[in-house]
Formats: structure tokens, sequence, C-alpha cells
């Protein structure tokens, strides 16, 4: 929010260049404040809310450039325009490469003074919006979570984060792999600019190029208007590539390129032009497997797994369910103005005992169904059982739930093999001969689908 008059605070030893100065700047409807000691520049600013310095570059009793230094380490986005007299340029040159928003030689024209000092407090303004943005995303992105599996993702996010290295997320559907996407885009310098999705399944074969990379008006039947492409979209911010895994050969070998030399060719286009983006991707695939059976390129996988963040099912981490759930019921009362509702002790038991398949959005779906239909402002455990077991039906109706093929076909997998082992007491030779497959390829399936016995499951078929 902004106060009336935007404050100055001006510091030179000169108390009479000063009051011409502070004169200059009042006449233009700033507050002002003046200090001819620069030791009393901190103090001024904790204490009252200043929106620019105005700061002279030499003085006895402490010079410009430690009280810039001292604003600096404050870590205060207040913007500081340095005064230079005669023979010390070099000194504000040195001033803006530490920090200082420009200077300003003496003698001052007051025109001079006013633009500098506007540009200053619009640059000033603009960053605050753009961090009150970020925060705000923050808080809506933001991740939950107690366990200590996600404790390891959490580090590494903290890690990877600043660091404008590429990195591959994998997690089965729902777990949260694009919150982390975004999570990592809001943490880094990145953050204001923009964090630009793909979704490498959704898009058909034909159209996925000129997505990525946009074409010239005409350049083919169809092309009747430039399309900018979505490497270009996210220019200085995240290209989110995600469900990578479904990307064809062809197009690998397109992004791949635009990885490599950092830039890309339109459709149509003479030239390539550079592009600055930093690059997330996401699977719920085994890629590594996809590399060995050739249909993922192995130069890509390592291109775009500089770092790898797993981020186990929820299956795994039942000690986040009870947070999950209170958060998902927070944000939605919230969010509809509803008074919050409470969870049953035995509401909470059956949310322990189902196991997840579609994890933590399975999760948030469900409730915000119990919120929606509840009765009154207990959910209680026969309610989160009903939906439960209907999640259950519909999942076994629609032969597996999942969006894209894979995803289809991996689910599917899961639960033959799964209900199969089940009906045979766990016993894999058993199972794997039944299933035509060897004792090999079970335990390999297994590890791979995130197959668990799990005793409260057992117990509901
Ligand atoms: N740790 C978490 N804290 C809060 N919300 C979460 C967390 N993990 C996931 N979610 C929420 O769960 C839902 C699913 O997450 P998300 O879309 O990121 O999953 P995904 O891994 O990308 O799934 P898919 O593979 O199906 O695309 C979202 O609404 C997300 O906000
Ligand atoms: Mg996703």
């Amino acid at each position: 929010m902004r106060r009336n008059k935007e404050t100055i605070l001006l510091v030179d030893d000169e108390e009479k260049l000063l009051a011409k100065l502070a004169a200059i700047v009042e006449n233009h409807d700033y507050a002002v404040l003046t200090t001819t000691d620069g030791n009393e520049v901190i103090p001024m600013m904790e204490n009252f809310p200043v929106d620019a310095v105005i700061l002279d570059l030499v003085m006895p009793s402490l010079d410009g450039m430690t009280v810039l230094q001292r604003i600096l380490d404050k870590n205060s986005s207040v913007p500081v325009i340095m005064l230079s007299g005669h023979g010390t340029i070099s000194k504000a040159i040195k001033a803006i490469r530490l920090g200082a928003f420009d200077f300003l030689e003496k003698p001052v024209e007051s025109e001079r003074i006013l633009i500098t000092l506007e540009n200053a407090l619009k640059k000033s303004r603009l960053e605050r919006e753009r961090s009150l943005l970020i925060q705000d995303a923050l808080e809506r992105y933001q991740m939950i979570s107690i366990s200590e599996a996600m404790k390891k993702v959490f580090t590494l996010i903290e890690k990877a984060a600043p660091s404008n290295s590429r990195v591959l997320i994998s997690g089965e559907s729902g777990t949260g792999k694009e919150l982390i996407a975004k999570a990592l885009h809001l943490r880094s310098d990145r953050a204001g600019e923009p964090f630009v999705t793909v979704n490498c399944a959704a898009i058909p074969e034909e159209l996925i190029e000129s997505d990525l990379l946009g074409h010239e008006k005409g350049s083919f039947t169809g092309a009747y208007r430039k399309q900018i492409g979505k490497f270009e979209q996210a220019s200085r911010g995240t290209l989110f590539l995600d469900e990578i895994g479904e990307m064809s050969l062809r197009i690998q070998a397109k992004v791949l390129r635009a990885i490599e030399n950092g830039e890309i060719q339109s459709i149509g286009a003479k030239d390539s032009i550079c592009v600055d983006v930093r690059i997330i991707a996401a699977t719920n695939r085994d890629l590594k497997e996809a590399v060995r059976s050739k249909v993922f390129r192995q130069d890509l996988y390592y291109r775009l797994g500089v770092i790898n963040i797993y981020i186990p099912p929820l299956r795994e981490r039942k000690e986040d369910i009870t947070i999950l759930a209170n958060h998902f019921i927070n944000q939605y009362c919230e969010e509809r103005k509803r008074d919050p509702v409470e969870l049953s002790p035995g509401a909470v038991e059956m949310l322990f005992r189902h196991n997840w398949p579609g994890n933590v959005r399975e999760l948030r779906n469900l409730i915000e169904k119990a919120i929606v239909l509840a009765n009154s402002q207990t959910i209680s455990g026969e309610e989160v059982r009903g939906y439960i077991e209907q999640n259950r039906m519909s999942a076994d109706k629609s032969n597996i739930a999942g969006n894209t093929l894979s995803e289809v076909r991996m689910n599917a997998e899961r639960e033959v093999i799964r209900s199969k082992l089940m009906a045979n007491g766990w016993n894999y030779e058993k199972t794997a001969s039944e299933l035509d497959i060897s004792r090999a390829t079970i335990f390999k399936r297994i590890k791979e689908l995130g197959i668990k016995r799990d005793s409260h499951s057992d117990g509901n078929h």
C-alpha cells in the first residue's frame, strides 16, 4: 500500500546544499528527511519509512561508500542515489557497481534530481509489486509435508532452485511434480519472469514443434499468423516440459538442439534466435527404462536430469496424510468462506488405511468432495470410507485411471500384478508363472511400479 507522500532521505555534510536539495524535493511533493551525519542513516531508515536515499559520497564523519555498504548489508531494497563532487566520478561508478541506483554530479540541477528520483522510485515500486506477487504465489503453491521422505526433496529444492541447473522431476501421477516445478521457479531469481508449461502428452505430434519453437506466418498450410513458441515465451524465465516421457524422438532431437545451443529456429524462419530459459522437466514414466528401450534419447536424458528429484508416492509417506488433509480443508473452506470442517478420528483412520494410487491429487479431490457433501461440521469415518470405495470402483470400471497412455498402462500393470499377488498370498513364483513372466521380471516390475505389501489394503479385498 502506498502512503500519500513518498519519503526521501537526504544525506550531505554541507548544510547549505542540504537545504537546497530539501527545497527542490519538497516542492515536488515528496516528504523529506535530512541529516549531515552518515552515522545517522541506518537508525533513521530503521525508524522511518524511507523510500529513497540521496547520499553524498564524501563526508567527514562517515563516508558515503561505507554508508551505502551498510544500507546494502541490510538487504534493503530502498534505492540509493549518490551525490558526487569534483573528482569523485570514478568513486561514483564504483558505488553503482556496488548497488547504488545512479549518481548525480554536483552542482545538481533540480530537473536532473527529480528525474533520477522518479526513475529510482518507479523501479523500486515495480520491484515491490513483483516481490508481493512472488510472495503471493509462494503461498498459493505452498508445499506441505512432515515426512522424512519429503525432507530430502525439500533440501534438493532449496539447493537446486537458485542454481539455474536443469532439473528432472519424477514421481507417480498426483505426487506434486508440477508444484515442485513451480517451487523451483519461484525460489530462483527468475521468479518474476514467466513460467511456461508444455504438456508434451496433450499436444498432438504435428503441433508440438510449432508449439515449442513457434512458426512464421505462411510457413505451412494453416499458419495464418506468426506464432511465438513456448521456448521464446519463457525467455528469461522457466520452461516446464511436463510428461517429457511422451515426447517423440523427432521432437526430442529438436529440444536437444535448443538446449545445447541455447538457440531456437521457429518453423519457416531464416535465422535462429538465442533464448535464455531454464528447463525443468517432469515424468511419471521410468525414463531410464525408456532410454534402455530406445524410446528416449540418452543424451537428452542426461542433459535434462542435471539434478534429479524423485517424489515418493503418498502411500510411502503416510505421515503426510493428516497434515495434507487439514491443509486442503483450510484452503477450501477459506476459498469458499465456510466454517472449517473437522475430520473425526474415524475419518483420519480411513484416510490412513487407503493406499492412494492417485496420490495427493486423489486426497485433495476426496477432501473437497467430503466438504461439499458434508452434513455436519465433522466428517465421519463412514463418509470417508464411502468416497474411497467410490474412487476404487470408478478406477476399476475405467480399468485404471490415468491421464496418459503410459500412465494408464503402468497403473493397469500395477493393479494386475498387485491383485494377483494378493490372490496368491504374495507368492511371487506362482504369480509370475500365472502372469507368464519370469521371476526376475516380476521383482523388477514390483520395484519399478512401487508395489508394496500393504496390510490395510489386503484386508479390503
Ligand atoms: N506437498 C504438497 N502440498 C500441498 N499440495 C500438494 C502437495 N503435493 C501435491 N499437492 C497438490 O496435489 C495436486 C496434484 O499435484 P501436481 O499437479 O503437482 O501433481 P503431478 O505430479 O504434476 O501429477 P500428474 O503426473 O498427474 O501431472 C495439486 O493440486 C497440488 O497442488
Ligand atoms: Mg503434472
